[in-house]
């Protein structure tokens, strides 16, 4: 391959430094050993980090392990030399308390990395929830170039005859399970057929969202989101991303080249056709401001509410993500968005070096009814409502999984269908509610709403999703299945309930569901976008007094070092739950 033009790349720095011949041979000598040359390292060629994020820690990155081989093949025959390292795992279903802890400590040692050693560009291995906006968080942060390639969903999950998604099927089988429809081996076998292969979840979950919303912001190659881990296309676009990163660093393409507002905003559109994640916004607003971007929940309302659902993935819908990728992926969803004029700015450039236009322009979908047209969308106004009121700034809403059962029930019903008001039933973490949600004392009826609250980032370090909480068993037993649910807690991008959620600022930031008491009214209004307590100013104020005077809103003690660090610096979910202290750095790779 030729390349046009020839930087000095900074690993020339540590390799070829002929000011500083004795730091550059120490620095060389103990890459010979595991059997490089000196002239391969001399050779100019560019240096390329391979970010692995899989290990048996993280089933769902693992295969990158596999792949990788792939990636340094690519890496190899464009002209560069491939440097693989580990980046701390993050596994979504076994990290206790709650895996969103780690996204920032990953971000941190990420960022550590690309800085201090010799990386001339890097290949950001992505898959479970929280690996993507760890990875494009210090790739913002560093910005050398960069370019990210996803593991790839699990095969589609089947049990008896129907399609079983990852963590969606785990919601249906407690459900199952407390309606004494199956026992506990049945729920362990209905689990466990959503998970058939190597891969992250085939549902449309926090994965899928963040995996799609990479390509979205033009940082994989097109149609690299949706390809199937174990498939053999897996295996060759690991080997083109290896080749375009080498590319990618001749021409020094990087992060903030990509990831500009206008590519945000094209993600927060794609974000609503996909019928993507709650967790989205969090992460895009934290990658954002490594960016020196800001991006707010009111530009999620206002870019996405309106935008259809195209997607018939679960948990909204009834496919997988073998389906996603035979409909076209991310690709056929931006075409169709494209031929309606809805991609608010198709000229955004990506990792191939192309516009987003030119990579998906004129795709059309070979399975209409899992990419669905614009014009017969599986639901209008699929985006989020950013909700404010006295019970907090700023939380979000997905109208796209309400239930026509809970639309009905709750919507329909008042004399105004766009409200709801309901008796508040207030759960201290979900340790209390799993405690108290079917002592019959508490006496809730469907006229209830259910608030869990001292989940949020600093409350329960990290954030814990759990905010999608099951109405009690005597409750569904009569056909409730699902109740309004409250909570500064996120939500798993797997679970259909009708939340709301992430909100900020959150009770142990004494954010206004601080204040709420069990048995207090509330309003939501979804047209006003308001979510109030009904009781006075002054009641408020008192309450907010007193709760001051006894120490404030209590938290659990942090069991780690980690915890407290970070829940010492950690900046609120609307404002993405990154650390403060972190967001003044940018483009420290020539720091
Ligand atoms: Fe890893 Fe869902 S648990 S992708
Ligand atoms: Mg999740």
């Amino acid at each position: 391959m030729t390349h046009t033009k020839t930087p000095n790349f900074r690993s020339a720095a540590w390799f070829n430094n002929p000011d500083n011949p004795g730091m550059t041979a120490l620095y060389i000598e103990r890459y010979l050993n595991f059997g490089i040359t000196r002239e391969e390292l001399q050779s100019g060629k560019p240096i390329i980090g391979i970010a692995q994020t899989g290990s048996d820690l993280s089933p769902c990155n693992r295969h990158h392990l596999e792949l990788a081989k792939r990636v340094r093949e690519g890496i190899r025959d464009a002209g560069g030399i491939a440097f693989e390292f580990p980046v701390h795992p993050i596994q979504e279903t076994g990290r206790r308390p709650t895996a969103t802890l780690d996204r920032n400590l990953a971000y941190l040692g990420l960022v550590e990395l690309l800085h201090g050693y010799p990386l001339d560009g890097v290949v950001l291995t992505i898959g479970c929830d929280k690996t993507t906006p760890a990875c494009l968080m210090a790739a913002a942060t560093v910005n050398i170039p960069a370019i990210a390639l996803s593991v790839g969903p699990m095969l589609n999950g089947w049990h008896k005859g129907e399609r079983t998604g990852s963590g969606t099927i785990v919601w249906k089988a407690r459900q199952m399970l407390a309606a004494g429809d199956i026992d506990y081996e049945g729920f362990m076998d209905l689990v466990a057929s959503s998970a058939p292969s190597v891969g992250y979840c085939n549902t449309m979950g926090t994965a899928t969202t963040m995996n799609s919303l990479a390509e979205a912001l033009g940082m994989q190659l097109p149609g690299a989101a949706a390809i199937p881990a174990p498939y053999r296309e897996r295996g060759a676009i690991s080997y083109e991303t290896g080749r375009r990163i080498v590319e990618m660093a001749y021409e020094d393409l990087k992060p903030s080249d990509i990831m500009t507002r206008q590519a945000f905003e094209n993600a927060i559109v794609v974000n609503s056709a996909i019928g993507g994640s709650t967790n989205a916004p969090i992460h895009l607003n934290g990658i954002a401001r490594h960016l020196g971007i800001e991006l707010t929940n009111d530009d999620w309302q206002k870019i996405g509410h309106d935008v259809p659902l195209l997607v018939n993935l679960q948990p909204a819908g009834a496919y997988l993500g073998e389906d996603y990728f035979h409909a076209g992926g991310v690709p056929a969803v931006v075409a169709e968005l494209l031929r309606h004029q809805q991609l608010p700015h198709p000229d955004t450039l990506t990792a191939n070096g192309k516009t987003i236009e030119a990579n998906c322009a004129g795709v059309v979908t070979d399975l209409p009814d899992v990419i669905k047209p614009f014009d017969a969308p599986m639901l209008e106004k699929a985006g989020f409502l950013n909700l404010k009121g006295n019970l907090f700034d700023s939380a979000i809403m997905k109208t796209s999984v309400i239930s026509d059962e809970f639309r009905n029930r709750y919507l329909s019903n008042s004399n105004d269908p766009d409200a709801f008001e309901g008796r508040a039933i207030v759960f201290e973490g979900p340790e209390d509610y799993h405690h108290r949600i079917d002592d019959p004392d508490l006496k809730i009826d469907e006229n209830c709403m259910l608030f869990v609250r001292g989940t949020g980032p600093i409350g329960y370090p990290g954030g814990a999703e759990v905010v999608n909480m099951q109405p009690p068993a005597a409750l569904i037993k009569q056909g409730i299945t699902a109740l309004p649910c409250i909570g500064d807690g996120r939500q798993s991008g797997t679970s259909g309930s009708p939340s709301i959620l992430n909100a900020a600022p959150e009770a142990a930031a004494m954010g206004g569901l601080a204040l709420l008491q069990t048995g207090d009214r509330v309003r939501i209004d979804l047209r006003a976008g308001s979510a109030n307590i009904l009781i006075s100013d002054e009641e408020l104020v008192q309450r907010r007094a007193l709760l001051e005077e006894s120490g404030g809103f209590e938290v659990a003690e942090s069991q780690t070092p980690w915890q407290e660090i970070q829940r010492s610096m950690v900046a609120q979910f609307d404002k993405g739950m990154v650390l403060e202290p972190a967001v003044k750095y940018r483009d420290v790779a020539h720091k």
